[in-house]
């Protein structure tokens, strides 16, 4: 059993030894939960199979799920991706790098077998997190890593949601600022036309399209249970409790969600209600979180995992959740509200 050393960094200036510290246990293979924007993650030697393997048995990951290579500057890039980079390629990377988008692209032989699970693509970001690219370039390696939540659950947006979990499972945890962004990266398949989005996340369909044109989406697509993606088929991202979302219009939802509530607390099970800000006044008789106010979709979506999270905490049996609008960063949001209630949706 590992026993993981726990470096507090939350700027540049005094943590330097720290900073070594972290990429000195990366060049030497070692497991480490870094910081990003969107999510933590937990790292390794992008170029080591058994590095890249120790990821796996962290996490308890199946093996055909590819893992995120992070990079820290464009030189790395050529150790990652193979041949020449499209124009496209490149133009998003100038207008979204450092940030939450990876790139699906051919895949360098470099790199360790399993970071691809076998795909001969690799998905690529450089993460706009000032202490994990300092890390990263320190250690001089680009690093897979994978959100650095045990498999299937929840993704941690603080050091302190996998702290527990995972001390006795990695070498090094860094633990700095909650993620500003608060859920994992786009991703976008660019390893042939049209693009497609395998992933919703922060940098959405209508960014990348003032970049490049002719970019797909597909809500099934991100959902079904064959996926390009292989990581989009597994049940992702769930709270402890039996989580439900409802969806439709306003009243119909407020009136289901009272209906589903009393029925929970008549079986003495202990109920949430996650809502949007204003909507709290609407269920005096139950205990609610909000994720922001009406319309904040990313503010909503930084706040989704922690409150997913404390409802971990607080043993919550049943959480009933209101459905959001899925415009921008509101796609994103709902896709990890659909996964993290097993799509158990109700259309009222
Ligand atoms: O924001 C993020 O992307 C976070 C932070 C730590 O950077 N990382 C993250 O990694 O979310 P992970 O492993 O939890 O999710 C990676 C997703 C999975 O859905 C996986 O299937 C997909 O990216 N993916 C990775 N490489 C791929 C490839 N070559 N082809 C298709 N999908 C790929
Ligand atoms: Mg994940």
């Amino acid at each position: 059993m590992k026993q993981a050393r726990i470096l507090h960094i939350h700027d540049l200036i005094h943590h330097e030894t720290d900073i070594q510290v972290a990429a000195t246990a990366l060049r030497n293979n070692q497991t480490v939960i870094i910081p990003t924007e969107t999510v933590y993650g937990l790292a390794a030697n992008a170029f080591s199979e058994e590095a890249v393997q120790s990821i796996f048995v962290a996490k308890g990951r199946p093996q055909d799920n590819p893992l995120i290579v992070h990079i820290a500057n464009l030189d790395m890039l050529e150790t990652v991706v193979q041949g020449p980079i499209s124009n496209d390629a490149q133009r998003l990377m100038q207008v979204f790098w450092p940030g939450p988008l990876t790139l699906v692209l051919p895949k360098s032989n470099q790199l360790a077998p399993s970071v691809s699970a076998g795909l001969n693509t690799v998905g690529v970001r450089m993460p706009d997190h000032p202490i994990t690219l300092k890390i990263i370039s320190a250690a001089g390696i680009p690093v897979a890593a994978p959100s650095a939540n045990l498999s299937g659950r929840i993704s941690p947006t603080q050091a302190q949601h996998i702290i527990e979990d995972m001390k006795s499972r990695v070498d090094v945890i860094v633990s700095s600022d909650q993620s500003r962004v608060g859920l994992e990266s786009t991703v976008l398949d660019m390893s042939q036309k049209p693009y497609t989005i395998l992933r919703p996340g922060a940098i959405t369909k209508e960014d990348l399209e003032t970049v490049v044109s002719d970019i797909h989406y597909s809500e099934s697509d991100a959902s079904s249970p064959k996926p390009k993606s292989p990581g989009v088929k597994y049940g992702h991202y769930q709270p402890k409790a039996n989580m439900m979302l409802v969806q439709g219009e306003y009243a119909a939802v407020k009136e289901k969600i009272h209906e589903l509530a009393h029925q929970a607390q008549h079986k003495h099970l202990k109920v949430l209600i996650i809502c949007a800000e204003e909507h709290s006044v609407d269920y005096p008789s139950f205990p609610t979180k909000s994720l922001g106010p009406i319309g904040q979709s990313a503010l909503m979506a930084a706040n989704l995992f922690n409150v997913l999270y404390q409802c971990d905490q607080d043993q919550v049996d049943v959480i009933l959740c209101e459905a959001f609008e899925e415009k921008g960063i509101g796609i994103a949001l709902m896709n990890r509200l659909k996964k993290a209630c097993g799509q158990h949706i109700i259309h009222v």
